[in-house]
């Protein structure tokens, strides 16, 4: 059965370590539209152009923007089994464009899983997180060390990188936009009888352990 969730949670609330974990157990793919902003900003599109600044002030980038840019990923044929979207919709306009989108496609939201983390353990987080660049296997300063000091455990990299928007000051830009323009969205999926909650300040197998009994087989 199709498996179409979204993830919801303030930033460094897990999402992106629990969307990477559900892809590999339900073979759904995860759509990070801050990955695909980061990538946008590498390649330097116009896209990217134009959001690099948004992101750098911890702000939220455009609806339009984003909506086309998950309008296209969900059209591609890795979606067609399910999908987990990690990061949109993130203002209620976003949330309707998607009703909309999957509304003209015959098919449904399965669930809507809020991961919640409170504000005093999210600047923690996100200041020690950091990645490898050959795999994009996440880290973490304390929570989650590579075994071998400096080399990746899953492809042996040794170049990490850290995200320019995971310094204090943003952090705290990026948590007042999660609590002014994307928490509203949480009544609003309660209102469709799709929000689910899972308690994301335990630990990582623990916090997945609760999704995959929310999400069964
Ligand atoms: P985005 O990339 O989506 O960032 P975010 O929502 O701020 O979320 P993060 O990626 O920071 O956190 P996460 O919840 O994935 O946590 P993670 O698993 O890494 O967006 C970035 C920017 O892009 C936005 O600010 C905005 O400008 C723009 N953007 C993106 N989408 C947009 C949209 N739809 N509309 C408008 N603008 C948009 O975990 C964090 C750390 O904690 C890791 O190091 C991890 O190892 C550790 N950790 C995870 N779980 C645990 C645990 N249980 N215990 C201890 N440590 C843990």
């Amino acid at each position: 059965m199709a498996k179409r969730l979204i993830l919801m949670g303030p930033p460094g609330g897990g999402k992106g370590t629990q969307a990477k974990r559900i892809q590999e157990r339900y073979g759904i793919p995860q759509l990070s539209t801050g990955d695909m902003l980061r990538a946008a900003v590498s390649a330097g599109t116009p896209i990217g152009k134009q959001a690099k600044t948004v992101m750098d002030a911890g702000k939220l980038v455009s609806d339009e923007i984003m909506v086309g840019l998950i309008a296209e990923r969900i059209d591609q044929a890795d979606c067609a089994t399910g999908f987990i979207l990690d990061g949109f919709p993130r203002t209620i306009p976003q949330a309707e464009a998607l009703d909309k989108l999957l509304k003209s496609k015959g098919i449904k939201l399965d669930s809507v899983i809020e991961v919640q983390v409170p504000d005093e353990k999210l600047v923690t987080r996100i200041t020690g997180r950091f990645t490898c660049k050959a795999c994009g296997e996440g880290y973490h300063d304390t929570f989650k060390t590579p075994k071998k000091a400096g080399v990746c455990d899953v492809c042996g990299g040794a170049e990490f990188s850290r995200r320019a928007d995971d310094n204090a000051e943003t952090v705290k830009a990026r948590l007042a936009a999660y609590h002014a323009q994307t928490a509203p969205l949480l009544p609003y999926y309660e209102g469709q009888g799709l929000l689910k909650v899972v308690d994301g300040d335990r630990d990582m197998s623990v916090v997945t352990a609760d999704l995959e009994a929310i999400l069964g087989r």
